[in-house]
């Protein structure tokens, strides 16, 4: 087989079979297929798109493709979230401590920032010492201690998806449904958990921004879940704004203490709590009504905090940047943006958004590159705020000295209107395994 045939197939539409799979995947994770063909095949899939077999198919590949973890000694209160990728999205360090402070057993891996979205992994090296790869023993003896560990993707795990990951991210190849299902649900059948829940993000900060499209990828990993045999529930949230108030690796993690501190921006608390129902009810076998009430008392008591901060304890970092978040690191230069006229913001283009935090050091625009821990966005007035002309709309947290450009960007990412827009809802949609 010849890769440059596998191209030319997907360039001109053709499915791919099973077999010209399989070879893509093994080849590429062992080195024989070099970064440019496979950018190539990425670009001809993001066109041409993936048939439910193929998708399916491709999935299989990218999970067999390193070591799976075996949580069975857990039983069935293992349970993982993933989200498919938002701006401000810092829900994984919020839910995961709640739900394990309430008996459910974290065991996940996350990854970097991908495109205009921010990563879970930068986001938690934010905190000075904390350790994002764990040797096999040290992750599931943590699991097994305090009911929660996270990592980045450990050297063996889904390896075939640890570089389309980075390749996709420098190709504009990331907002494609197969590469995202197949991304997303490789990764979390090989970390193990009986129970999943999907945070599928419509809107213009998604990738995929359409309700429809939001759907058709929830429904594609819910469906491949259910082939592996493991309970999935997708929720599709919006993502038309940035969720919080802050954008950017070390400020999303302050706004994530607060949430774990009982306060913090509703929207994100809201989601937060979505999502740790969610997972309380599939892991620990409760009704709502109940894991509401979990979720309620764990953050009230304090012992959700108590238990982000024994997480991070335990992988490496300390205590004190929990308890006094103003330690995390600080960006040099802080610069206001204001708004260009009076009137209600109508619409934020969340995407557009995400891409200045990058532009300021919190994202990459090349493989592996260094990021900016301290730099990001915090806003001040979101969609539907009023402001007057000269009002502070946000501030851009960086170490660079000249960021014109960048203020402009974000303003331009705003639409103004003398009419206060309608609310959306958060919660759009669910769908469920059955
Ligand atoms: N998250 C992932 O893990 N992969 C994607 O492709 C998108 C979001």
């Amino acid at each position: 087989m010849r890769m440059i045939d596998v191209i030319r197939s997907k360039r001109d539409g053709e499915s791919l079979s099973d077999e010209q799979i399989m070879y893509v995947i093994k080849g590429y994770t062992d080195g024989s297929i070099p970064d440019y063909q496979m950018s190539a095949l990425l670009m001809a899939i993001w066109y041409q798109g993936m048939d439910k077999h193929e998708t399916a198919c491709l999935t299989r590949a990218m999970y067999e493709s390193g070591d799976r973890v075996d949580l069975s000694q857990f039983g069935k209160r293992t349970v993982d979230k993933h989200s498919t990728g938002g701006v401000g999205d810092k829900t994984s360090v919020i839910v995961l401590p709640i739900v394990a402070a309430c008996g459910g057993i974290c065991a996940k891996m996350s990854g970097r920032g991908l495109g205009h979205t921010g990563g879970t992994i930068d986001k938690l090296e934010s905190f000075p010492g904390y350790k994002t790869q764990l040797s096999r023993d040290d992750f599931l003896n943590q699991v097994s201690d305090i009911g929660i560990a996270l990592i980045g993707q450990s050297g063996n795990l889904t390896p075939a998806d640890k570089k389309l990951y980075a390749l996709r991210d420098v190709t504009a190849t990331v907002d494609s449904l197969p590469l995202i299902a197949s991304s997303i649900m490789s990764k979390k059948l090989a970390a193990g958990a009986h129970s999943i829940v999907l945070d599928v993000k419509t809107g213009s900060g998604a990738f995929l921004k359409t309700h429809k499209q939001a759907k058709d990828l929830a429904k594609t990993m819910v469906e491949i879940g259910k082939a592996f045999n493991r309970k999935v529930c997708a929720i599709i949230t919006d993502m038309d704004t940035p969720l919080g108030n802050t954008v950017g690796n070390s400020l999303e993690m302050k706004e994530a203490v607060e949430v774990l501190m009982g306060s913090g921006p509703d929207d994100l608390r809201q989601i937060c709590t979505v999502l740790a129902v969610n997972m309380l009810e599939m892991s620990l076998d409760i009704s709502e009504k109940q894991a509401q009430e979990r979720v309620k008392s764990a953050i009230k008591s304090g012992a959700a905090f108590d238990k982000f901060c024994q997480w991070i304890e335990r992988q490496g970092s300390e205590r004190i940047y929990a308890d006094d978040p103003k330690l995390l690191p600080t960006a040099k230069n802080i610069f206001e943006v204001k708004s260009p006229c009076s009137g209600y913001i109508s619409h934020m283009n969340t995407e557009a958004i995400g891409i200045c935090a990058s532009l300021l050091g919190a994202g990459r625009t090349v493989k592996d590159a260094p990021i900016d821990l301290s730099a990001g966005i915090v806003m001040t007035k979101k969609t539907r705020d009023y402001v007057k002309a000269g009002d502070i709309i946000a501030y851009l947290h960086t170490s660079l000295q000249d960021v014109g450009e960048i203020i402009q960007k974000y303003i331009s990412a705003l639409k103004f209107s003398d009419i206060c827009p309608q609310t959306h809802p958060l919660i759009i949609d669910t769908v469920k395994s059955v």
